[in-house]
Formats: structure tokens, C-alpha cells, sequence
């Protein structure tokens, strides 16, 4: 991110006494990491032109003519005005300037950032899909109702429950779905409740989400083994309570051996179960939330399903409910008549209305529904398995003298897709944080793990290696840790001036967070 000078969204003074980059010895810099970021705009030089079209060929009228001045804007809009060599040499850099999958190995926790077929690429550019317009009339938009109808019919399998709503744009907007499906499900019933339960190792979202649909969020604990502790679950299920939000496997990487005990518990109450889809990649075809008796599921398919993510791109969260949750879901739903013809179904007295405007985002239907194609049932089970696999072979490695005495496995149980190591020891014995193991990794080639969650392992490191990373590369991952602790009982500041290769130093993250340079002074 730019820091430009005359940014003035700068209002915090506590703020604007931080200065990043004096953390770093500015010795240390290479000359590109000592270069101030430029914008497109910076680069702007009045005039300059990528492309001049041709004269239209057809007599001109005039402007009044066309467009009445009142509709006209007054001046022309502020685009950067530069040349076609310069705008490719500006995104190309750009791109090499962050971190990405296509470069190297992402073991980041709970992101799945597994490789994304280039295929699925070629097939949403198709025309027909990408060039399809949100407001056709269903009559002429047969295959992509088509496609959306059977992807429905995948993710309900995938699932085991049998209603699909493909709407939601991201995991937590399924989850806003999911809870305001719960408050129309209870309303319909006479019943207002007002806690809903989430695990002291939800992701953020959850109690966000919970929140924000007007519920207060009441914690559960977790017991030794990882799994949600059932005394506390017990001791605070009430018919007060609308729902418990549970993923499982869990952010700890383990899969709660309780569920259907916790599911009874749940049920017993009257309240809904709610399944946080985004650790699905660890069960695909071995086992399904609705027959661990969730009422609601939101797949991510950003992340099991192989839509590029992590720059905030369109993401996509479909939710899969049971019987008793379908008449509440958004409209319209994307049906097939009796005629075989596909359509849009708005006549649902019971929904609750429309998540977003249009059906989803249409292109990553068309990526995760080339993959469930590509891989087909037994394929998405091997999917599941080798990420499984993948982790524990990880972890066995990263159980080896010189790491585990300080990177110990938080939960030492067979893990699921994903496992989370605790960085309290060489934080004490060594001087060097998980944040400061993370930036190193970075020095090496490596995305490090997503890091300080889940909040509940103290300097945790959450790693998911995902199935489509070969032996060597996890070999090398776990070479890399050994030689940077090992690097650390020697010189502990190198890790904590770490990194020293990438295009920026240390990153200002809090500052980023607080004080994001969002607008472009013209
Ligand atoms: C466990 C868990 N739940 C929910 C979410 C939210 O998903 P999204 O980022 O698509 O909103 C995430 C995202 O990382 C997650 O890891």
C-alpha cells in the first residue's frame, strides 16, 4: 500500500507519529524496497493515450442532439492518461510485488490455498457465461440456470442436506444467511430467542456475524481434546438459544469426535445447528455435515472449490439447508419446471427476501462447477484424503528434535487438513515470536501460515498445506522452519528484522488497518 504524503484521510495524531519503516534498519534496503510506490495516477502525463480508436465512419450529430447537456458531466473524468507499454509494465510489476499462490507455497491456516486449475480460467471467459448479462430473461439464459441448478444439486450431495441457496458472496455472508434464517424459522414458530452459541475457536466471523444479525453471542468452551466441551455446552443450552454456530474439523484441526451428542443437545432445545463450511476441504466425500445432523452449511467455494481468493476478490458462500429451513431461503431460487426448462422462482411467501442484488457471483459457479466436474465423486474424495494426508506428513516432519522443542503441536491428535503449532516456546527460549518466524518464512520462498489464530494457542501458527503440494515442497517447508530456529538460537535479530528480500520491509500492519490509504489525491 502506498503511503502517500498528502494522504488526508492521516487523522489519528498517535498515528501519524508511527513511522513503519523506522522499525527497519534502512541500511538493510535494496534499492527497489527504498523506492516509494507509485499509482497508475502518479504516472499520468496529460495527453498520453493507449489506444485511439478510428474515426467512427458515420455522419456526427450533434452532442444536444444525443445527450441533453443536464445528463452531461461538466468536466471530463480524472483517468490516468498513459500509454499501453507503461500500463503493462505497471500491473506486471505490480504483480511481482505480492505474494501469490502461482509463486510459492501458501500453508495459510483455514484459507485453503490450494492450487487453482488454469482450465477453470478458460471455461468462465467463455462468451457465453462471461458476456451473460444479470438481468436476461431466464428464457434466454437456459445453460448458466442450467449450471447454477446442477451446482445446487452437487453441493446439496456434498452436503446431505437437500436445499441450496447459491447467493451469498462470501463464507460470512452465509453465515448472515444462515443466522437470519434461524430468526425466521423460530419467528415462524411463535419463538423469539436471543443467544446463539459459538466455540471459543470459531473464526471471527461467526460472533460477528452473530452479532450483526442482532443475537448475543454467548462462548463455549473447549475441552482437552480440542473438540467443543459438552458440560459448558450443556450448561448454556437453553430455549434461549437460537442456534450453535460449530466447523468441524475446528480451526484447531480436529475433528470433534462429540458431534452427534452435540447435535441432540442442540435439537433438544429446539435450536438449529449451524456448520461454518470453510475446513470442508478435510472431509469431501467422507462425511457430511447434514448427516452429522447440521440444519445449515455454508461452503466456501473460494477455498474447497478452487476460486482464486485472498485479494479480496469475488468470493462465493453458498449455504445447503434441511427441510425444515427451505421455505425461508432468499429468492429467487433457481428451479427446473416441470417442462424441463429452467427459471427463477420468486413466488416464496416465506423467504426472507434477497441476500444481494442478482444470483451470486456467476463466475466462480462456473470454476467450482468445472472442478466437482473435473474431479467427480471418487476424485473429491481423494481431494479430501490427500490434504489429510498432506497435514499429517507435515506435521510428523515438524515433530522432529530442533523443532518440536519450540513449535510444539498445539493438539497432538491425528489432524485433520490442518494443524496448529504453539510459538509460546521459542518465544521463550529463543527471543523470536511467531510474528517474526512468519516474516522470515518470507525470506525463504514461503507464504507463512496464518498466524495469532486460533486466539485460544498462545503464538499460534495455524498451517494447511492443502493436497495439491508435492512431498518435496513440504519436505522443504519443514527444512526451512528447522533452519530458522536454528538460525534463531544464534542470532535472534535476524529473524526479528526479517524480511530483508521481499519488495517491502516490515509491513506497518496495524497502521494499515487503521489508517488504509484508500483514495488517490488527484
Ligand atoms: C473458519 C472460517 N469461517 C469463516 C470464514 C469466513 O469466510 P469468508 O472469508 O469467505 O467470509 C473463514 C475465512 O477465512 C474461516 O476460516
Amino acid at each position: 500500500m502506498s503511503t502517500l504524503s498528502d494522504n488526508r484521510l492521516h487523522a489519528d495524531p498517535e498515528i501519524e507519529r508511527f513511522e513503519p519503516s523506522a522499525r527497519v534498519d534502512r541500511a538493510l534496503q535494496t534499492a527497489e524496497q527504498a523506492k516509494r510506490a507509485t499509482t497508475i495516477y502518479e504516472r499520468s502525463v496529460p495527453g498520453r493515450r493507449a489506444f485511439t480508436p478510428p474515426a467512427a465512419g458515420v455522419p456526427e450529430r450533434p452532442l444536444d442532439e444525443l445527450l441533453p447537456a443536464r445528463l452531461r458531466r461538466a468536466e471530463g473524468p480524472k483517468l490516468p492518461e498513459i500509454a499501453e507499454p507503461e500500463i503493462v509494465r505497471h500491473y506486471v510489476r505490480l504483480s511481482t510485488r505480492n505474494f501469490h499462490l502461482d509463486e510459492g507455497f501458501y500453508p495459510l491456516g483455514s484459507c485453503t490455498m490450494k492450487h487453482n486449475p488454469k482450465l477453470h480460467e478458460r471455461v468462465a471467459a467463455l462468451p457465453g457465461y462471461a458476456r451473460l448479462h444479470p438481468l436476461s430473461d431466464p428464457r434466454r439464459a437456459q445453460g448458466a440456470l442450467q449450471l447454477m441448478h446442477d451446482l445446487q444439486g452437487a453441493l446439496a450431495e456434498i452436503a446431505g442436506l437437500p436445499h441450496v441457496s447459491l447467493q451469498p458472496s462470501a463464507g460470512s455472508h452465509g453465515e448472515l444467511l444462515g443466522v437470519l434464517l434461524t430468526r425466521a424459522y423460530h419467528e415462524d414458530r411463535g419463538q423469539h430467542r436471543t443467544k446463539v452459541l459459538t466455540p471459543d475457536t470459531a473464526h471471527g466471523t461467526n460472533p460477528a456475524t452473530v452479532t450483526m444479525a442482532g443475537y448475543e453471542v454467548v462462548k463455549v468452551e473447549t475441552a482437552p481434546d480440542g473438540g467443543v466441551d459438552i458440560d459448558d455446552l450443556r450448561a448454556k443450552a437453553d430455549e434461549d438459544v437460537a442456534c450453535l454456530m460449530l466447523t468441524n474439523p475446528n480451526t484447531l484441526g480436529v475433528f470433534d469426535r462429540n458431534i452427534s451428542e452435540i447435535a441432540s443437545i442442540v435439537h433438544g432445545v429446539g435450536a438449529t445447528l449451524y456448520y461454518d463450511g470453510a475446513n470442508l476441504n478435510a472431509v469431501v466425500g467422507v462425511s457430511r455435515p447434514g448427516d452429522m445432523g447440521f440444519d445449515i452449511v455454508h461452503f466456501n467455494l473460494h477455498k474447497t472449490f478452487t476460486q482464486p481468493h485472498g485479494g479480496g476478490g469475488p468470493g462465493s458462500g453458498p449455504i445447503a439447508v434441511s427441510d425444515r429451513m427451505e421455505p425461508y431461503l432468499p429468492r429467487p431460487q433457481v428451479v427446473r419446471r416441470d417442462d424441463g426448462s429452467y427459471d427463477l422462482d420468486h413466488d416464496r411467501p416465506k423467504s426472507i427476501g434477497r441476500l444481494r442484488g442478482f444470483q451470486g457471483n456467476f463466475g466462480t459457479f462456473v470454476r467450482s462447477y468445472a472442478y466437482i466436474r473435473s474431479l467427480g465423486a471418487e476424485g473429491l474424495k481423494e481431494m479430501s484424503e490427500t490434504a489429510v494426508l498432506n497435514a499429517n506428513y507435515l506435521l510428523a516432519l515438524l515433530k522432529r528434535r530442533g523443532v518440536a522443542e519450540y513449535l510444539p503441536v498445539a493438539y497432538d491428535r491425528l489432524c485433520m487438513h490442518e494443524f496448529v503449532l504453539s510459538g509460546a516456546p521459542a518465544k521463550r527460549q529463543l527471543g523470536v515470536k511467531t510474528l517474526d518466524i512468519a516474516k522470515r518464512l518470507l525470506d525463504h520462498g514461503v507464504h507463512p501460515p496464518t498466524v495469532y489464530f486460533p486466539l485460544l494457542v498462545d503464538e499460534a501458527l495455524l498451517v494447511e498445506p492443502t493436497e495439491t503440494e508435492t512431498k518435496e515442497t513440504l519436505d522443504h517447508f519443514a527444512d526451512v522452519v528447522a533452519a530458522l530456529l536454528e538460525e534463531a538460537k544464534r542470532d535472534p535479530d535476524i529473524a526479528r528484522n526479517a524480511p530483508y528480500t521481499t519488495p517491502v520491509r516490515r509491513l506497518d500492519e496495524a497502521g494499515a488497518a487503521k489508517r488504509p490509504v484508500i483514495r488517490q489525491p488527484l
